[in-house]
């Protein structure tokens, strides 16, 4: 009896510490759409606009259905952090989007913003 009052409070203290720290690493897995925002904001809102349908020719329309955010995860933010462009576009989406201040947790955050603004849960 006594040991079970002596480690109770300590087990407890570890279980929440290993709650939390689950719950950190997967923020850092999905990103976090509400800094993407301000990413979004700053850095991809000029060419693909306020509702993600593209302020200029060659944007993509992220709200289809069948448009980019169609494709996982791991493709988007690789073209989203090394550019791409398709075959025939009239412009490529420029690395980072021009910004090469973009940490890998902006890409991430953006990502999730996108998804949770424009997107289709994949
Ligand atoms: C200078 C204009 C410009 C900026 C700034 C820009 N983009 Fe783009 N983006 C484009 C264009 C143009 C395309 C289409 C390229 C193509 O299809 O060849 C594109 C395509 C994309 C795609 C689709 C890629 C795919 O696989 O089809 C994503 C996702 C994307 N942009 C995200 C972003 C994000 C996130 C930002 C901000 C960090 C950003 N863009 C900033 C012009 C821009």
């Amino acid at each position: 009896m006594k040991t079970v009052f002596q480690y109770g409070p300590r087990l407890v203290l570890l279980a929440a510490g290993a709650a939390l720290l689950a719950q950190g690493a997967m923020a850092a897995e999905t990103g976090d759409a509400a800094k993407g925002k301000a990413v979004y904001d700053g850095t991809c809102v000029f060419c693909h606009g306020q509702n993600g349908k593209g302020e200029i020719p060659g944007t993509p329309d992220f709200t289809k259905a069948s448009g980019p955010l169609s494709q996982d995860d791991s493709v988007l933010i690789q073209h989203i952090t090394e550019g791409f462009e398709s075959p025939g576009a009239a412009m490529p989406m420029p690395a980072k989007g021009g910004n090469p201040e973009l940490t890998d947790a902006d890409i991430r955050n953006v990502l999730a913003y996108l998804r949770a603004q424009f997107g289709h849960q994949k």
